[in-house]
């Protein structure tokens, strides 16, 4: 099993990497083999929607590092993706990979749709400064529901809620649930 986790904070110590790291950790000690990527240390342009991507067989036309990742998840059994909430939303950087999975996947109901695509396994996960896990549970609902349509086996949205009182490293707690959630993906215990 190969698991990767993006990470879409800007901050490289913070919450969101901090997490994304513990759920591989939990994977890792189950066997499966893991890398992360922090897109703050890659050079990712949005979308152009040029459609070259689907007008064509040759993937999307922007060089830049998302060409990385694509071939990084094409090998992946499944992925984590973490990032904070702000404005009740994901990232920016969380949004324009996104935006860009969309050379590599497309939704089942789009005429681009192929079904050797569809089906890898996804974890999202988000930390929050609000310690009201459900405050954005309808756009948590939403994002896990788009990611459905993209036809991602969509394990878990995770809400790391409460950041603004004590960073997730110092919150004991989360220590276990973390790497549980990756041990889970690992042994495909869902
Ligand atoms: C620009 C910005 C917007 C934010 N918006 C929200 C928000 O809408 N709701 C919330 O609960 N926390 C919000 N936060 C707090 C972050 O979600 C929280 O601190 C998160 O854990 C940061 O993750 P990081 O440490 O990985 O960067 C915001 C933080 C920033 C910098």
């Amino acid at each position: 099993m190969k698991i990767i986790g993006f990470i879409a904070s800007p901050r490289k110590e913070g919450n969101t990497a901090w997490t994304v790291h513990k759920i591989l950790e939990g994977a890792k000690e189950q066997g499966a083999k893991t890398e992360s990527w922090c897109f703050n240390d890659l050079d990712i342009i949005p979308c152009r929607g040029c459609f070259y991507c689907k007008n064509s067989d040759r993937g999307c036309v922007i060089n830049d590092d998302m060409q990385i990742l694509y071939d990084a998840i094409e090998c992946a059994d499944a992925l984590v993706l973490g990032s904070p909430v702000y404005m009740g939303q994901m990232s920016a950087q969380a949004k324009i990979f996104t935006d860009r999975l969309f050379a590599q996947f497309s939704p089942r109901f789009s005429p681009y749709f192929k079904e050797e695509k569809a089906g890898k396994k996804l974890i999202l996960v988000f930390t929050q400064g609000n310690p009201d896990s459900n405050l954005f549970r309808l756009y948590f609902d939403y994002t896990k529901k788009m990611f459905e349509l993209l036809e991602f086996d969509v394990k878990e949205v995770y809400v790391v809620a409460g950041m603004r009182n004590k960073p997730a490293h110092e919150r004991e707690d989360l220590h276990s649930s973390m790497k549980s959630l990756g041990s889970s993906l690992a042994l495909e215990q869902f």
